[in-house]
């Protein structure tokens, strides 16, 4: 679409002023299909449906990086049914969507600890990475197997190598450096965070990248979450002012 037509399909969203990189906590499919006596595996199937259409519409927007919480350390717990269930819909959808995202012009990336994925799931995942990895109008992160306390653990683990060995000193480490050590190395930090279902939590994810993050928690669960509630949430987010521990009278300057 030319960037007229964008303007027009969005009226209200500035343009010129998008965030560059949004979040997404996906929460809420379990109960939205009980809500309706239905089985939880219900509401995944349908929660992909709106990853379909938060990632068409952030994309169309110009947003160029979109990360999507998808499976957490500790979603392991869950019952064994669920969690399979959960791994081949991921490998499903990739195998389904590769064309799409090629379409988009969509890149498709991954966080997290993929060594400890099924190899049916990683095998899908580094193909669907492969595949797309031309492409340049908007990145697509899936946090897999992430928590934010395994990214930082892993990243004072290597750090740590890296001064044994001498490569590194102590002195030189700083935000800039740490932030290579990362699984969102090279990513922009977040300037949105959503998290849909009610929920006021940030649940392991991404600590380090939302210091300065603006939180939006919807009171909706995630099937329910369309390209609509996403324009919301970016038009409240150009409403916001961001100061960065400056006061409102230095940003007017
Ligand atoms: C949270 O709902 C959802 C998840 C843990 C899984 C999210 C996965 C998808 C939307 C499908 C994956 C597909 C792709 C391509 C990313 P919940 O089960 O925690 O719901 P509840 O809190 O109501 O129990």
């Amino acid at each position: 679409m030319h960037q007229n037509d964008i303007q027009l399909k969005y009226p209200d969203v500035r343009l010129d002023d998008l965030p560059q990189h949004v979040a997404i906590i996906m929460d809420g499919n379990g109960r939205w299909a009980k809500k309706q006596g239905k089985p939880r595996v219900f509401g995944h199937k349908n929660g992909v449906k709106s990853v379909r259409a938060v990632s068409e519409c952030a994309a169309e927007l110009g947003i160029k990086y979109l990360t999507l919480y998808a499976f957490s350390t500790e979603n392991w717990r869950r019952p064994k049914y669920e969690v399979n269930m959960l791994m081949s819909l991921l490998v499903q959808t990739i195998h389904q969507e590769v064309t799409t995202l090629n379409k988009n012009n969509i890149r498709l990336q991954a966080i997290g600890n993929l060594d400890g994925l099924p190899e049916k799931t990683r095998k899908a995942l580094l193909e669907g990475i492969e595949k797309t990895k031309d492409n340049t109008r908007m990145t697509l992160i899936l946090a897999l197997n992430y928590s934010a306390r395994w990214e930082l653990t892993q990243a004072v683990q290597n750090i740590s190598r890296d001064t044994l060995e001498g490569t590194l000193t102590p002195d030189a480490i700083n935000d800039a450096v740490f932030e290579n050590y990362l699984s969102t190395k090279g990513i922009p930090d977040p300037e949105i965070l959503i998290r849909t279902s009610g929920e006021h939590r940030i649940s392991n994810f991404l600590l380090w990248q939302i210091a300065y993050t603006e939180l939006f928690f919807l009171p909706i669960f995630w099937p329910e979450f369309g390209a609509n509630h996403f324009i919301q949430v970016i038009k409240e987010f150009q409403n916001r002012e961001r100061r960065y521990g400056m006061t409102s009278e230095q940003l007017k300057k």
